[in-house]
C-alpha cells in the first residue's frame, strides 16, 4: 500500500469534518482510506484503515497522550483516557472494580426508565416525539447520575456543562476564539461543581459510585483528590455524550430501514447484533487520538517519534478490506469486531452499560411506536464532529401504545 506525504490529507480531513458533511461524512472517510496512513501539513498523522488503527490501539508505543497543543491541563490532572501505563492501569482497575458491579443487574431498572420516558407520550392519537430530547439523552443522563450519586436536581445543570465541554473535544482549528474561551469557563464551572459534590460526599458517603471511588479499598493506590475529580468528570461526560448518539443513530437507521424495524418488533434477540452494527456503521465516537512514543512502522511508512496521530475509528469501521459490503447496514452481521468502543487497554469501560441502554431503548421504540416515520431526513446534527449525532430526531407516529410483551 502506498502511503506518503500527501498535501491533500489536510484538505480531505477538513472536508470530512466540515459541518455541511456532518449528516454523512462516510464518502469523505472513504477518500481518506485510499491512503490509510497520511501525514498532514501540521506534521500530525491520519490513520483510517481498520488494520492500521487496530495495530495502533494495541501498540504500547502509541501513547494515549493526545499532544493537543491547546490542552493546558497538566499531565497529572488528565483522566485515565489520556494516561499510559502504569498509572493508566492502576486508575482503570479502581474504576472497573467500582463501576462494573454497580452496572451488573441493571437491565430491569433500565427497562423501567425507558418505559417511564415513553409513557410520558403514550397516546392513541397521532403525535410526534423528539427521540433525542425525550429518550436518547435523558436515559443515559439519569443512569449515570444515579450511578454516581449526582443529585437529581443537579442533572439539568450538569447536562448543560457536559454539552459545552464536549465541543472541546473537536480539533482546535475548527473552533473560534470565543468557543475556546467558553470552553475554559465551562471547565472552571465543572471543577467547581465536582469539588462541591466531592466535599458533600466525603462527609456523607453512600452506596454510589462516587463514594466507592472515594473510599476504594484494594491493592491499588487510592485516587488522589485531583484524580478523583477528573475520573468523576470523565464518567459523567462519557455518560452524557456518547450513548445518546448510539440510541439516536440506531433509531435513525431503523426508521430508514422499515423491514429491520419490523424484525426487531417481533424478535427482541435481534437487538444484540443490531446495536453492534450501529456501533460499526454509524459510531457515536468517530475519532480518537494517540501520539508516537517511538518511530512506528505502519503500512509501509514510518510515523516518527513525537507525532500526533488521529485514529479515524468510523473510517476503519467501513474498511472494505475488513468488512464485507461495509456501507450496508446488516442488522445480524455475524462477524463484527468494530472499533466503536476503541480497542486495547483503553477499550471503553462503559461498553456493557451503553449496549444495554441502546438495546432496551431501541426494542421499546420498535414495539411501542406504531407507523413511525422521520419528520426530517437527514435530521439536524450537532456541531460536534468527534462525538457525532443528531441534535434532534423528530419522529411522527400514529399511536404510541403502552408497553406490551414482544409479539411471538
Ligand atoms: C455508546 C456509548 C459509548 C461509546 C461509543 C464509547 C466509546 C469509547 C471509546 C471509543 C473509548 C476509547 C477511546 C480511546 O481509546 O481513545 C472509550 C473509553 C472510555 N469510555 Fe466509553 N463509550 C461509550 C459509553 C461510555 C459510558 C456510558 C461510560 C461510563 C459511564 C464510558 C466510559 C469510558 C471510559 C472511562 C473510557 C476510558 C477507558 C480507558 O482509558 O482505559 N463510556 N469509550
Amino acid at each position: 500500500m502506498t502511503t506518503s506525504t500527501t498535501p491533500s490529507a489536510t484538505d480531505l480531513f477538513a472536508r470530512a469534518l466540515r459541518y455541511e458533511n456532518r449528516a454523512d461524512p462516510y464518502p469523505h472517510y472513504a477518500e481518506l482510506r485510499r491512503h490509510p496512513v497520511m501525514r498532514m501539513d501540521d506534521g500530525s498523522w491520519l490513520v483510517s484503515g481498520y488494520r492500521e488503527i487496530r495495530q495502533l490501539l494495541h501498540d504500547p508505543r502509541s501513547s494515549a497522550d493526545r499532544l493537543d497543543p491547546q490542552n493546558k491541563i497538566p499531565k497529572a490532572a488528565r483522566s485515565l483516557l489520556m494516561q499510559d501505563p502504569p498509572l493508566h492501569d492502576q486508575l482503570r482497575r479502581v474504576v472497573t472494580q467500582e463501576f462494573v458491579p454497580r452496572v451488573m443487574g441493571m437491565r430491569d431498572h433500565l427497562g423501567e426508565l425507558v418505559g417511564r420516558l415513553l409513557d410520558a407520550h403514550t397516546s392513541d392519537r397521532p403525535g410526534q416525539l423528539d427521540v433525542v430530547a425525550e429518550l436518547a439523552y435523558p436515559l443515559p443522563v439519569t443512569v449515570i447520575c444515579e450511578l454516581l450519586g449526582v443529585p437529581r436536581e443537579d442533572e439539568a445543570l450538569f447536562g448543560g456543562l457536559a454539552r459545552r465541554l464536549t465541543r472541546g473535544l473537536d480539533p482546535v482549528d475548527t473552533q473560534t476564539e470565543e468557543e475556546l474561551r467558553e470552553l475554559d469557563r465551562a471547565r472552571g464551572e465543572l471543577v467547581q461543581y465536582l469539588e462541591g459534590l466531592i466535599i458533600q460526599r466525603r462527609t456523607n458517603p453512600g452506596n454510589d459510585l462516587l463514594s466507592g471511588l472515594m473510599f476504594h479499598e484494594g491493592p491499588d493506590r487510592v485516587l488522589d483528590p485531583i484524580q478523583l475529580r477528573v475520573t468523576l468528570g470523565l464518567l459523567l461526560i462519557a455518560g452524557h455524550e456518547t450513548t445518546v448518539n448510539l440510541i439516536a443513530n440506531g433509531t435513525l437507521v431503523l426508521l430508514r430501514n422499515p423491514d429491520v424495524l419490523a424484525r426487531l418488533r417481533t424478535d427482541p434477540d435481534l437487538a444484540t447484533p443490531l446495536v453492534e452494527e450501529v456501533l460499526r456503521h454509524d459510531p457515536p465516537v468517530q475519532i480518537s487520538g494517540r501520539s508516537a512514543l517511538a518511530d512506528i512502522d505502519l503500512a509501509g511508512t514510518t510515523i516518527p517519534q513525537g507525532s500526533r496521530i488521529r485514529l479515524m475509528l468510523a473510517a476503519g469501521n467501513r474498511d472494505p478490506h475488513r468488512f464485507e459490503d461495509p456501507d450496508r447496514f446488516v442488522p445480524d452481521r455475524r462477524e463484527n469486531a468494530h472499533l466503536g468502543f476503541g480497542g486495547g487497554i483503553h477499550y471503553c469501560i462503559g461498553a456493557t452499560l451503553a449496549r444495554a441502554e441502546a438495546q432496551i431503548a431501541l426494542t421499546a421504540l420498535a414495539r411501542r411506536l406504531h407507523a413511525p416515520r422521520l419528520v426530517t431526513d437527514p435530521p439536524p446534527y450537532r456541531e460536534n464532529a468527534i462525538l457525532r449525532g443528531p441534535e434532534h430526531l423528530l419522529v411522527a407516529f400514529e399511536r404510541l401504545t403502552p408497553d406490551t410483551p414482544p409479539v411471538s
